[in-house]
């Protein structure tokens, strides 16, 4: 396990990761509810998209990018990736026991309360679909409910390029809402990070009868409680600086995440790279 530098934990920053930019979703709302808060963002861009990777790697990524982040002197770190927690969230916890680990998942249980028709419709990664966190999540919270898992190849990659409209990216959100809508879904659930992105194009084509939840709000409350209770919320109300560090092209992922974080960003290289593609 690696020592984290000697910082005055309500100082320290809070890490937060992803494949890549779609953790950003995430960011926005950490940052929106505890702008005093110094976030250390790791857009792991270079092995995006995980959905589709063996589980093995997957899990082999967050274990190296959690090093990085406890060496960093992380106090806190969020899971911005339903990938990783419906794969891989227990083992994780399990090696950094007393480490607040705040994960993403999908709204499940929401959804499952607010449907009126009955069945509601889960976007996700082909990963998150199959893991066993979401077959658990749906036992847990969704009984009497019909969960339809539907399955977005090619949408993380689209984000990761900055396609988030156009008549493309119309037809490959239709391609997988549509069928999910003849269905009855009148509550969809976005279950990956890089989905609220092409939240206007998946509004469109649903229609102002279908919710759309995402849950990036309520891990942000999650985190703002977990560092109350341990007594390590940065007394600064404001001015808390962002990091992005990134495994892709720094050109490439600084342009993306400048657009979708709205401001100019210089991200720097996620150092000690030592996980090669399966
Ligand atoms: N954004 C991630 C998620 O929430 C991962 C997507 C991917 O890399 O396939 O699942």
């Amino acid at each position: 396990m690696t020592t984290a530098p000697d910082l005055a934990p309500a100082e320290a920053p809070i890490g937060v990761f992803d494949s890549g930019v779609g953790g950003l979703s995430v960011l926005r709302e950490i940052h929106r509810l505890l702008p005093g808060e110094d976030p250390i963002y790791v857009a792991d861009s270079g092995h995006a998209p995980y959905g589709d990777k063996p589980p093995a790697f997957v899990q082999a990524r967050a274990e190296h990018i959690l090093r990085q982040l406890r060496r960093a002197g992380c106090k806190a770190v969020v899971v911005a990736c339903n990938t990783v927690t419906g794969l891989s969230i227990q083992a994780l916890r399990a090696q950094h026991p007393g480490w607040p680990l705040v994960a993403i998942e999908p709204a499940v249980k929401p959804a499952a309360a607010l449907t009126r028709s009955g069945v509601i419709g889960v976007l996700a990664t082909r990963n998150t679909v199959a893991s066993p966190g979401l077959t658990r999540l749906i036992a847990e919270h969704a009984a009497g409910v019909q969960v339809l898992r539907q399955a977005c190849p090619g949408w993380v990659e689209r984000v990761e390029r900055g396609e988030l409209d156009g008549p493309d990216t119309e037809a490959a959100v239709a391609d997988r809402v549509q069928p999910l809508l003849d269905a009855g879904a009148d509550v969809l659930v976005l279950g990956c990070t890089h989905y609220p992105f092409l939240l206007p194009v998946i509004q469109r084509i649903a229609g102002p009868s279908v919710a759309i939840l995402d849950p990036a709000p309520a891990v942000a409350r999650e985190l703002a409680r977990r560092l109350t209770e341990a007594g390590l919320l940065n007394s600064r109300p404001r001015g808390g600086m962002v990091r992005f560090w990134t495994s892709g092209d720094l050109t490439q992922t600084g342009t993306v995440i400048a657009r979708l974080w709205g401001s100019d960003t210089q991200p720097e290289r996620l150092v000690g790279e030592n996980t090669a593609e399966p």
